[in-house]
Formats: C-alpha cells, structure tokens, sequence
C-alpha cells in the first residue's frame, strides 16, 4: 500500500504530484490512506474520499507488512521523527521519491542525484551537479543553482532560489520566497523566514529573518 504520513494542505499537494505521475508516467504513489498524529482531532475522517487515521491506528494494525511511505509534512524535525519511528517500526519500507514531470534539470547520469523520499514539486529548475538527499523536499516553482548540496530532511518552500555553490546541512527549513546566495552554508536544524536575504553562511542555529537576513532575537 501507499501511505502517506500527514493529513494537511501539503499531503493534498502530494497527492496531486503522485495522481499527475500515474496520468503521465502510469507510476501508482496515489495513497491508500492518510496517517495523522494521535493529537490532530482537528482533520475530517476523509480528504478527497481518502480516509485518515491515526498514528497509533496505523502502527498497531498496518506497520508490519510492506508499504511505500509518502512523508508529507513540511516541518523538518517531525519529518525526521517520522521517519525514524516507521524504521524502527519494521524493515519492510520503501520511502519512494516523487518528482513532478516538469520540473528541469541536467538529467545527464550523476549531474543530478536525488535520495530516497524526495518530493520536487512542480516548474521548480536545478541545473547541474547537484546533491540532493533524502527526504528534502522542494516545494513548486523554486530555483536551485549548480553545486548545490541539500541535506537530509530539509525543506524548500515555494518560490525559494538557492544560487550556485550553496549547502544546506540537515534538517533546514526555508520559508517561501527566500533568496540565498552564492557559495553560502546554512547550518543543521536553521530556519530561514519567508522573503529573508541570506547574504551570509549561517553557522549557528537559529531563525533567520529578512534582507540581509539576521538572527531573530525573541524577548
Ligand atoms: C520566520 C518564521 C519561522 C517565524 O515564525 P514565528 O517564530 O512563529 O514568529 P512570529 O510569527 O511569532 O513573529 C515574530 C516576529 O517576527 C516577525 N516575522 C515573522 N516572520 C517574518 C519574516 N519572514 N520576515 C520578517 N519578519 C518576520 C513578525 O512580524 C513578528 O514581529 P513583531 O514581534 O514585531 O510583531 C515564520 O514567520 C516564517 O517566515 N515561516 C515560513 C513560513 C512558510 O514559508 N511557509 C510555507 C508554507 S507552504
């Protein structure tokens, strides 16, 4: 079975990449249920006639045969989390990665090397020699430079341009519309506001905010 792992607007987002692959490409991610967490009574029973359940519904019942798993929330340490308690759940998943039929890169063998559960989403462009690791997401219409290296469990919001030479360690989150130039590193578990500038590498955690992009200080 497919399952999907998060019941919210970008699971729904997923499920329309995964029903545009099975028209074009005859590939079937289209999910068999939603899983969401145990404390969301928020949702409907059902998104788009698919049926959700909970988290503990799916590990006791379903997590001990084979599936393809599907991780669609965005925040970066609960995608992590995720992925580690179906893991440790049982040996027998697969973490399928999706990616949008329009989306352009250098297609050349080893220019482009996308992990295990990636999702790149629609009109989003890479060029070349690029690393993309497992379980980044890069949501629609986001640029992505040569020489980029994006870390595992990172997440790129829509409309996000990373310029060439740029590395995101693991686990970083960039909202909508940010810009980070060239030849700069963003550190392991950062955030990066929507709209922020980085014009300088990030080398200590925080939440990055706008043009030049600076550390938010909370009182
Ligand atoms: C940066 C961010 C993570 C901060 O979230 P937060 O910790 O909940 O912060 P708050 O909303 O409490 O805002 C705190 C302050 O920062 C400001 N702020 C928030 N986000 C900002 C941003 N992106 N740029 C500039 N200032 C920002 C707020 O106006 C507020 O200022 P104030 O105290 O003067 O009123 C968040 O606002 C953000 O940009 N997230 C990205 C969301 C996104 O891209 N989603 C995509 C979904 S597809």
């Amino acid at each position: 079975m497919n399952i999907y792992f998060g019941a919210s607007g970008f699971a729904k987002e997923i499920e329309w990449l995964a029903d545009v692959l099975y028209k074009k490409k005859e590939i079937d991610y289209k999910p068999d249920f939603y899983v969401t967490s145990d404390a969301d009574n928020s949702v409907c029973n059902f998104i788009n006639g698919i049926k959700i359940i909970t988290e503990s519904c799916f590990f006791e019942k379903y997590s001990s045969d084979a599936h393809n798993y599907f991780i669609c929330v965005g925040d970066s340490s609960l995608k992590k989390n995720i992925v580690h308690k179906i893991k440790n759940s049982t040996n027998l998943c697969s973490f399928p990665s999706m990616v949008h039929p329009d989306v352009s890169f250098d297609s050349r063998e080893g220019m482009v090397s996308i992990g295990e559960g990636v999702f790149i989403c629609s009109k989003t462009v890479m060029t070349t020699n690029i690393l993309i690791e497992d379980f980044v997401h890069i949501n629609i219409s986001c640029t992505v430079g040569h020489d980029c290296q994006l870390g595992r469990y990172s997440t790129v919001n829509p409309n996000v341009s990373i310029s060439g030479n740029v590395c995101l360690e693991e686990s970083v989150y960039i909202g909508t519309g940010a810009v980070i130039l060239q030849g700069l590193s963003v550190c392991s578990g950062s955030v990066i506001g929507a709209g922020a500038v980085v014009t300088k590498s990030v080398s200590e955690i925080g939440t990055y905010v706008g043009a030049p992009a600076r550390r938010m200080v909370r009182m």
